[in-house]
């Protein structure tokens, strides 16, 4: 079987991760275990982006020396990974030696077939960006735009890539191909950009300019442009794993959607000989009061300080949930409260809670069997059997903030059905009927739980683990036969109590509420 192989893009190391770092891991990482789950053989690839301008110029800031800089930026990278339960199978520094082999030699290929050339640049360019611009890029009056930093005239030889003879190549796979690029909306942008001649590529620095890069294995002289080294990692990463390259999806943020990964990645691919991936998948950003989150406008949210408040799977959940994949969210702490409060702990943590204390209160903590069904208990089977057929192919159209509104909706009417019944009430009737209805409520709670927090697995793994323990429950390999009503949890010993999402403590200085 094809490997269902998926990447992130690999973050610069030139800062700390921020959420917008994190939300791309753990949605890579949600798809990277729904595939899992759904049987595919999954290789998960991340990764930090160590070369380049950028980097030289926040170590060259702290005054270290660039390959330590990296390292420690690179660490903090992978520290977070665990801390959000993401499940990458590999993680690739650019620096790497397998890494830097791999492009020097691609570069010694394409020079021999004749796809790179020597030629004298004269024009503007773009330190901050490191990009030549042109005429075009100038704002109507004239200036370059914020985003370039300071633009500079220079006049230098440099090494191009002939990127500008596939364009009609591109230009007609984006056409045929309206699945290669996630949201579909992303695709116009892309063919919108192609209506202007290309350029070919330059794609080598000399060093008295940059010295932190993989020197041109035939012109020593120089160093590799950074996008050019950095777009080969999801390649290099997997060359000692035969038939696991071409990629099924690159996950990247709309930023560098064009040109790089869907001008200059296909055509590199094209130049080299290598199959496409079969798909990019492209993300909107995470903004503060509407403008995008990053290191250099230092409006930043830390990951790590929600995960340490909030747990994992919080984070993960609210990140999943909030955004539409491809749409832009704003990321607000009372948003997320809301989220945390009246989803997690009201929702999920009190199904929890009635379902432990419930069974051990009048069942001896042993779920019991369920008695006849009425039709309360079969509209709750049959909602079930809706919402886990609707939410499969939700996920695999990568609407999973919708999927998890309707694992919600399940688990908001699982929590009316209690209320209808009122086990609190059957449990004080010696009357056998009303036994019988209590033992078929605390079966179909228990169960209902079961199925919900199976179903949402690749988002909150930790607290599905832990919500399937309390049950004494042990799920079989098989994720989808574990989606089907049944009596699996029978006879189940659990525990009495589990704090899950615990209502976080008030910020300081905040007045407790008056006991009533
Ligand atoms: N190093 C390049 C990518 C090379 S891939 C061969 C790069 N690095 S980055 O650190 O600037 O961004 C890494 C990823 O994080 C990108 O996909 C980018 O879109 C994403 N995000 C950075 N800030 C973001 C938000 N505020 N919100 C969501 N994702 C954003 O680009």
């Amino acid at each position: 079987m094809k490997p269902f192989y998926i990447t992130t893009a690999i973050d610069y190391a030139n800062s700390a991760p921020h959420l917008g770092h994190a939300y791309e891991k753990v949605l890579t990482d949600v798809i990277a275990r729904f595939r899992r789950q759904m049987g595919d053989q999954v290789h998960f690839l991340t990764g930090t982006d160590e070369h380049g301008q950028k980097v030289q110029a926040s170590a060259r800031k702290q005054g270290v020396a660039p390959q330590d800089w990296v390292a420690g930026v690179s660490a903090q990278f992978q520290a977070l990974l665990p801390r959000l339960n993401v499940s990458n199978d590999d993680f690739i520094r650019t620096t790497e030696e397998r890494h830097k082999r791999i492009v020097r030699q691609i570069l010694q290929k394409l020079y021999d077939q004749g796809d790179i050339y020597l030629d004298t640049y004269k024009g503007y360019y773009s330190a901050r960006q490191e990009q030549f611009l042109q005429e075009k890029d100038r704002n109507p009056d004239g200036s370059w735009p914020e985003i370039f930093g300071e633009v500079t005239e220079i006049t230098e030889s440099n090494y191009f890539f002939r990127l500008k003879q596939h364009q009609p190549w591109l230009i007609e796979l984006l056409t045929a191909n309206e699945k290669f690029i996630f949201p579909a909306f992303r695709r116009n942008q892309v063919l919108e950009f192609l209506k202007e001649p290309l350029n070919d590529l330059c794609i080598s620095r000399p060093k008295e300019r940059l010295e932190w890069g993989i020197p041109l294995p035939f012109d020593e002289k120089y160093v590799t442009y950074v996008w050019f080294d950095a777009l080969v990692n999801y390649y290099s990463a997997v060359v000692d794993r035969p038939g696991t390259w071409p990629a099924t999806w690159h996950v990247i943020g709309k930023d560098i959607l064009v040109p790089p990964h869907a001008v200059y990645w296909p055509i590199m691919l094209r130049a080299i000989g290598l199959p496409l991936p079969q798909g990019l998948l492209v993300h909107g950003w995470w903004a503060i009061k509407g403008a995008k989150m990053s290191k250099s406008t230092g409006n930043i949210v830390d990951p790590l300080a929600l995960v340490e408040e909030f747990g994992a799977d919080a984070l993960r959940y609210f990140l999943i949930r909030e955004m539409n994949v491809g749409q832009d969210s704003d990321f607000t702490r009372e948003q997320f409260l809301v989220r945390y409060n009246s989803e997690l702990a009201n929702n999920l943590g009190n199904l929890v809670n009635r379902t432990l204390n419930m069974t051990t209160r009048f069942a001896g903590g042993a779920v019991p069997a369920a008695a006849d069904l009425q039709d309360l208990d079969r509209e709750l089977r049959a909602l079930w059997y809706k919402t886990r057929d609707e939410f499969i192919p939700l996920c695999e159209g990568f609407q999973f903030h919708t999927a998890l509104e309707r694992a919600m909706f399940f688990l908001t009417e699982t929590n009316a059905y209690i209320e209808k019944r009122a086990p609190w009430k059957l449990g004080k009737s010696a009357e056998s009927a009303d036994q019988a209805l209590l033992r078929t409520t605390l079966a179909t709670m228990a169960e209902a739980l079961r199925l919900a927090v199976t179903l949402i697995r690749h988002v909150t793994p930790a607290s599905t683990d832990r919500i399937l323990g309390v049950l004494g429950y042990t799920p079989g390999a098989t994720w989808r036969d574990e989606l089907a009503w049944g009596a699996k949890l029978t006879g189940a010993k659990v525990a009495e109590s589990l704090v899950l999402f615990p209502r976080p403590a008030p910020p300081a200085g905040e007045a407790k509420p008056a006991k009533k």
